[in-house]
């Protein structure tokens, strides 16, 4: 298979870090606490990563629970709720510009089959050994691109979010910093950003590689240094080295399932697998050029047949030992993506006992999580901290 498809906190060397979770927490997330939202550590400028709360509470896509996935709406609902972090996840247009989708297959996530004018470009292609049909961000300029308008990908389990179906378009990685600008202005704070490439050797093969574009606007928008409030992350290894040669921002390399390899080594003919990634030795080459890992929650406690959780990995303290955090993904309240003691019901689309599982994922000791549910994650870690 291959990545990207399969879907204590670190004792040492953070002094005073429970202090500052404290504070920043209730900062950062009152508004989906119900307390006055206030200045806080977490929120101080240029900080670092060791001034985000911990655990740290990443909206997957935005708040794409209750919105579009990657709308400018859905990183607004994400940011009003109180998300420490907003995820966006890049692909290029036929000219070049960044653009927040999950993939370049544009088929499920926007009306381009609603248009006439572009029925032409509907082909097929392989991406990362995987055969698609349908459009692609490629084969479209911005300005055609702007002519549509984001829906709901999963309909059938998130019904609620169809109202939200053509309200917004589908933004550029500049117009999220530009919207972070303004928000951070008005906040008196940073917006952090977790900013992911998507199938990068694919999309340097037809020459639109995103590493370079990535970081020109990084350092436009002042993104690019040490202690600036991005990640930057890639199922891809190579992207991340490259990226570690252009800018000095946290970089964190995302591990999909155990069996898989990532594409750069495929193409490389690396016979590695995310199985040998996550041995001490494939850590320590990993903390060489990141700072994270984004493992999928799978690699932490694995599930067995029947979709219940079993006992964690050593991942957690092994990837500590080596000085990297972890970001594991995803968190969401549906039955249909929990672990089987969690679920509550038989109804796939209803919400499981969603506080459960997060406190099973917090007691692990990860440093953050990518949620759907930011709201749910906000107050699952409020909890998690008073014990
Ligand atoms: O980037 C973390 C998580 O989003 C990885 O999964 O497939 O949703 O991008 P994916
Ligand atoms: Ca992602």
């Amino acid at each position: 298979m291959t990545q990207g498809k399969a879907n204590e906190q670190q004792q040492g060397g953070r002094p005073g870090r429970r202090a500052v979770l404290t504070t920043a927490v209730l900062g950062a997330g009152g508004a989906a606490l119900g307390v006055a939202p206030a200045a806080s550590a977490g929120e101080r400028r240029g900080g670092g990563i060791r001034s985000l709360p911990v655990p740290t509470v990443i909206a997957h896509r935005g708040a794409s629970g209750y919105r579009p996935e990657h709308t400018l709406g859905s990183y607004q609902l994400a940011l009003d709720m109180g998300a420490h972090v907003i995820e966006q996840d890049l692909v290029p247009t036929k000219d070049g510009h960044l653009v927040c989708r999950h993939e370049n297959d544009i088929t499920g996530t926007t009306d381009v089959a609603d248009h006439p004018e572009f029925a032409g470009r509907k082909t097929t292609k392989s991406v990362d050994g995987v055969s698609y049909t349908g459009w692609f961000t490629e084969d479209f300029t911005l300005a055609e691109l702007k002519t549509l308008r984001a829906k709901e990908r999963i309909p059938g389990t998130r019904q609620e979010n169809t109202l939200y179906d053509g309200r917004w378009d589908v933004p550029t990685l500049e117009e999220v910093f530009q919207w972070a600008e303004r928000e951070g202005r008005k906040r008196g704070r940073e917006i952090w950003l977790h900013i992911e490439t998507k199938h990068p050797t694919y999309f340097r093969g037809i020459g639109l590689g995103l590493e370079e574009r990535l970081a020109k606007l990084l350092r436009k928008y002042g993104r690019h240094k040490k202690h600036s409030p991005n990640f930057l992350q890639s199922f891809e290894p190579s992207s991340i080295q490259r990226l570690s040669k252009l800018v000095d921002a946290p970089l964190v390399v995302l591990l999909s399932s155990a069996a898989s390899r990532p594409w750069d080594f495929v193409e490389a003919g690396d016979p590695r697998t995310v199985a040998d990634l996550v041995k001490p030795e494939g850590l320590k080459w990993i903390a060489s050029y990141a700072q994270g890992l984004g493992p999928t929650l799978d690699l932490i406690i694995p599930r067995d047949a029947s979709g219940r959780l079993t006992q964690p990995t050593t991942l957690v303290r092994d990837a500590h030992a080596e000085g990297l955090i972890l970001h594991p993904y995803t968190m969401r309240n549906e039955n249909s993506f929990l672990p089987a003691e969690f679920r509550r019901g038989t109804v796939a689309s209803d919400y499981g006992d969603a506080f459960g599982a997060f406190k099973v994922w917090f007691e692990t000791g990860i440093d953050g999580i990518f949620t759907d549910n930011p709201d749910t994650g906000l107050l699952a870690a409020a909890d998690f901290r008073k014990g």
